[in-house]
């Protein structure tokens, strides 16, 4: 069976396409969040994962606010990114692990979650800059991919509990696909930042620190709040947190000493964003 070898979290923005695309990774501004990432091309070159399932937020590219699913898995050979209005390059396409992205789909139904199923799907920033930030200047890509989607850009959301439960439930459907592949789970987005409205700039570190600790030992610890509470921590767009939290449903176990901190990475502010970085491996 195939085998999960871990997870990795991390940020998003949309201005760390224009980073790469200028080499400003020695830039003052971005060196503390471009220094967070070698730590995580070690970790890979060790892991050597196959594949890829990247759980992120579409902005309104793929999905619009006319047909807007709560949670969508892609089903396709490939996947294109698309610039969805930030003006940043695009990078070379995705091949898709089809047999991956069918054995997910079913597993997720028959578990009672009611997907969309995507045999044509674009990714845009929230999938392609974290590919670029873990696999940087491949022309290609190393992993095949599984993008999971779910929806933080409009109302209702799904609860914390639910997003959880999403990742427990990848995680039971990677340990059941017959295959020898080795498949790493990234979640993209978060941590705290607010892009509009009055807030627009928030931050708040304390409630990031507590939550990229709690998924090392107290993972479900996020789940008791409602997503106005967790908007109100971490802002409108820190919700994405959701993403980190089905990552960490996704490797084994809830309990204490499950999973082990392989490395993280802090760093205020990156745009609006405070940009996070976690990789967790099973400890069992
Ligand atoms: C920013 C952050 C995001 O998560 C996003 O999707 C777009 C912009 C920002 O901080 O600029
Ligand atoms: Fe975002």
């Amino acid at each position: 069976m195939a085998r999960v070898v871990g997870g990795i979290a991390t940020s998003h923005v949309p201005a760390i396409g224009r980073a790469i695309a200028r080499n400003l990774q020695a830039d003052p501004y971005w060196k503390p969040f471009f220094d967070g990432f070698p730590p995580v091309h070690a970790w890979l070159d060790r892991v050597k994962p196959d594949v890829a399932v990247v759980i992120y937020n579409d902005h309104g590219l793929n999905f619009f606010l006319d047909k807007m699913p709560t949670f969508a898995v892609g089903a396709a050979p490939e996947y294109r990114n698309a610039d969805e209005g930030w003006g940043i390059p695009t990078v070379p396409p995705f091949r898709g692990e089809l047999d991956l992205s069918w054995h997910l789909i079913e597993s997720l139904i028959a578990d009672e979650f009611d997907i969309t199923t995507c045999q044509e799907m674009l990714v845009d920033h929230a999938f392609t800059l974290p590919m670029a930030l873990l696999w940087p200047g491949s022309g290609g890509w190393p992993v095949t991919t599984v993008p999971v989607c779910i929806n933080t850009v409009q109302f209702p959301l799904p609860s914390a509990k639910r997003c959880w439960a999403l990742g427990q439930a990848i995680g039971r459907a990677i340990a059941s696909w017959d295959s020898d592949r080795r498949v790493v789970v990234i979640g993209t987005g978060g941590l705290s930042h607010q892009l509009d409205g009055q807030r627009a700039g928030f931050i708040n570190k304390a409630f990031d620190q507590k939550f990229v600790a709690s998924l090392v030992d107290d993972p479900t610890w996020a789940t008791r709040f409602t997503i106005e509470q967790l908007v109100e921590q971490a802002g409108t767009q820190g919700i994405e947190l959701l993403m980190w939290l089905a990552t960490r449903g996704a490797l084994q176990g809830a309990q204490p000493g499950a999973v082990r901190r392989v490395h993280s990475n802090y760093h205020v502010p990156i745009s609006n964003t405070a940009a996070g970085l976690l990789v967790l491996e099973s400890a069992v």
